[in-house]
């Protein structure tokens, strides 16, 4: 979009509308644009329908829709944000070059996205599967390393419901948000590193990779566990850690995400009973932002706990580094 272009339209107009980039139009299906397209008349400095879903458009209707919006007299309504939201997510590297969005649609583009990846990923354990998450999750990493404090839009929006994807979308966003805060003076200082931070990145999404060979109806089950259940729901530490070199993950700290997140620093967590400070700080990260997650959300076999109250008993709970969850807490008290 030219400088011109967002001069000579009105304001208000961007409240209700969205300007499209080319970027944008090109990810579009040529003849049937998934949304209603709008184009600005300037002579009376207003919008006008251009196209209609359903519609088919002519070769010639769509080198014209090329030139206009290169000229940025191609809009969107705001109010098709859904619809829009589920396309992006598909080619989520289109957030880095839009100029036109706005923060909080972002967020909704990255939850929708990441969580769609990885419960692909998690249906489907392999390479070529794992690649399509990893370079989301690295639009993300480029997304905050220009401005970390981006994390706070997308921490507001943690899902409510369960699942697999969603819990490890919830994790890895928290634990950013935990990460980003509690690290504000390293990344002032450029000393995180990006190739840490990525891999930090990975391993919060990844931590419960294991739970994938788990059978669902144990994952899923609405009745208490049975012991031998029990006994195989603790094995998913060490299978995720079995999987990892497969995947081509073997980086510390995806290893200690997924390793060290049940384990806790009295000693009796699993499942190598590791305690105090011989759990590694991103252990004790996501050991913290783990149990949070799983709370505040409803579970197979538990009702949801409000964010605070959650908040508040992990604060209690000796299990977990008290720097971490003290952090919890007070972002928890930040929300609405
Ligand atoms: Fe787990
Ligand atoms: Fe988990």
């Amino acid at each position: 979009m030219s400088a011109k272009a967002r001069m000579d339209v009105p304001e208000g107009l961007n409240e209700e509308f969205y300007q499209i980039s080319s970027d944008i139009l090109q990810s579009f299906n040529k003849f049937r644009p998934p949304l209603d397209i709008f184009i600005f008349k300037e002579d009376v400095g207003r919008v006008a329908p251009y196209y209609k879903v359903g519609e088919r458009l002519s070769k010639e209707r769509i080198d014209m829709l090329a030139e206009l919006v290169k000229e940025g007299l191609i809009f969107v309504s705001r109010k098709d944000h859904p619809v829009y939201v589920k396309h992006i997510a598909y080619q989520l590297d289109l957030v880095l070059v839009d100029r036109n969005l706005k923060e909080r649609e972002i967020a909704d583009i990255f939850l929708e996205a990441l969580t769609m990846r990885l419960g692909e990923f998690f249906d489907q354990p392999v390479p070529v599967v794992k690649e399509k998450v990893w370079s989301d999750l690295m639009v993300l990493t480029e997304y905050l390393w220009n401005d970390p404090y981006r994390i706070k839009a997308l921490a507001r929006r943690l899902h409510k419901e369960h699942s697999l994807a969603r819990h490890s979308v919830n994790c890895g966003i928290l634990g950013l948000n935990m990460f980003i805060h509690q690290k504000s003076d390293s990344f002032a200082k450029g000393e995180v590193t990006r190739n840490h931070f990525n891999r930090l990145t990975a391993g919060l999404f990844f931590h419960d990779l294991g739970m994938t060979k788990i059978p669902i109806f144990i994952r899923e089950k609405p009745k208490p566990l049975t012991t031998d259940e029990r006994s195989k729901i603790d094995k998913h530490p060490m299978l995720g850690f079995e999987m990892l070199g497969k995947l081509d993950l073997k980086y510390k700290e995806i290893e200690a995400c997924v390793m060290e997140h049940h384990e806790r620093l009295t000693g009796k967590g699993y499942p190598q009973k590791k305690s105090g400070r011989d759990i590694s700080s991103i252990g004790r990260l996501i050991a913290a932002v783990d149990s949070y997650c799983a709370m505040i959300t409803k579970r197979p076999n538990a009702e949801a706990i409000d964010p605070k109250k959650a908040a508040a008993l992990i604060a209690q709970d000796k299990g977990y580094d008290p720097e971490i969850t003290r952090g919890i807490q007070s972002w928890a008290l930040t929300l609405k």
